[in-house]
């Protein structure tokens, strides 16, 4: 059986790109391996955050995991902050991250540019990420393909620690789905569909309603040619939403295209809305039922519990191996 790590940070409430790049991948592995989730709010404040809010993502990110279908009988389902172990490993594998590798990361560059006041936590993020991974000898991390780059930098860690100190850490590797990898804005396809975009009509949020899942999915833009086709130089915009109906029905690209052939957009982006639809409506349900749940507080304090558990395993080795801590007399009897 092999273990699984992944996070996904509660800034906001999450997008059909998170549903299909990360937590369907979850749902099914949760079947055969062993795996932790983790609801990474320290991750979260390494941007400004509203508290009151914050506090409600964290709440409501968590019914969300639920309500796709991950199962506490089955997954280690908890908060990054009710674990400390994370900030302390963070903070043992800042001491061996390299500025230059961390300026090399896109995303630091990403959120970074054009800001005057940028923290130090978003620049040593990767770090963080690093020890979330590390503490629970993870096999392998399902994520979308925006942190590829992360959990190269985590393989790194892990091999300068264990070469430097004391063989400890796993070397993990990364599971990127075939589709629905990386999901784009519908109003910018170039670019990537995220829940902290300003221009809402960009994403389709996990719990907007069927009425506006169709407004939004209706003024994607796509182009003039009329043909449902995916390539995805030429036709971002459609080929963007190809790959969002394939990841939500599980059809294939060219089925897909088979069926729209000689129809136009506007069939087209009904039954993309339809898939859509088709999937958030259950879990929208659900979620209404979780989300003022005493057992969404039961579950999750167990889940800190398990986490726990093994991440303090973890922490000791890592300290002893770095030299942190005293050494102690034996106490003669
Ligand atoms: P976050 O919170 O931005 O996103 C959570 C997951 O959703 C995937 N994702 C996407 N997949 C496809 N298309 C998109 N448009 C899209 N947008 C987001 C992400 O790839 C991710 O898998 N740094 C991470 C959180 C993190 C983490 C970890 C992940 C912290 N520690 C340890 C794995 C393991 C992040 O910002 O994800």
């Amino acid at each position: 059986m092999k273990t699984i790590f992944s996070g996904i940070q509660p800034s906001g409430t999450l997008t059909i790109g998170n549903y299909l790049g990360a937590i369907q991948q979850f749902v099914k592995l949760q079947e055969e391996e062993d795996c932790y989730f983790c609801i990474v709010d320290e991750h979260a404040i390494t941007v400004p955050q509203d508290r009151l809010k914050l506090r409600q993502n964290i709440r409501s990110l968590a019914a969300l995991y639920l309500a796709s279908g991950i199962d506490p009988q089955k997954s280690t389902l908890f908060v990054q902050s009710e674990v400390p172990s994370h900030t302390q490993l963070g903070w043992m594998l800042q001491s061996i991250s390299y500025m230059g590798e961390l300026e090399r990361m896109t995303q630091f560059k990403d959120k970074s540019e054009g800001k005057e006041a940028v923290s130090s936590a978003l620049f040593t993020y990767p770090s963080l990420m690093a020890a979330d991974i590390l503490l629970y000898n993870t096999d392998l991390v399902p994520v979308g393909e925006d942190q590829k780059q992360h959990l190269e930098l985590t393989r790194d860690l892990a091999q300068r620690f264990n070469n430097r100190f004391n063989d400890i850490f796993k070397i993990p590797e990364v599971s990127i789905p075939k589709v629905g990898a990386r999901i784009m804005s519908l109003q910018e396809p170039t670019k990537k569909m995220s829940k902290s975009d300003e221009n809402e009509k960009g994403f389709i949020s996990m719990l907007d309603t069927p009425k506006k899942i169709e407004k939004k999915i209706k003024s994607a833009v796509t182009d003039s040619e009329g043909i449902v086709k995916y390539d995805k130089e030429n036709k971002p915009g459609v080929s963007n939403l190809l790959n969002i109906y394939a990841s939500c029905t599980g059809e294939s690209i060219e089925v897909i295209e088979e069926k729209y052939a000689g129809k136009g957009y506007g069939e087209f982006k009904q039954g993309v809305a339809d898939a859509v639809i088709s999937v958030l409506k259950p879990i929208q349900d659900r979620y209404d039922e979780l989300i003022d749940s005493e057992q969404l507080d039961d579950i999750l304090d167990q889940g800190a519990e398990k986490a726990s558990f093994t991440a303090n395993k973890t922490i000791s080795k890592a300290k002893k191996a770095m030299g942190l801590g005293r050494v102690k007399k034996k106490k003669n009897q």
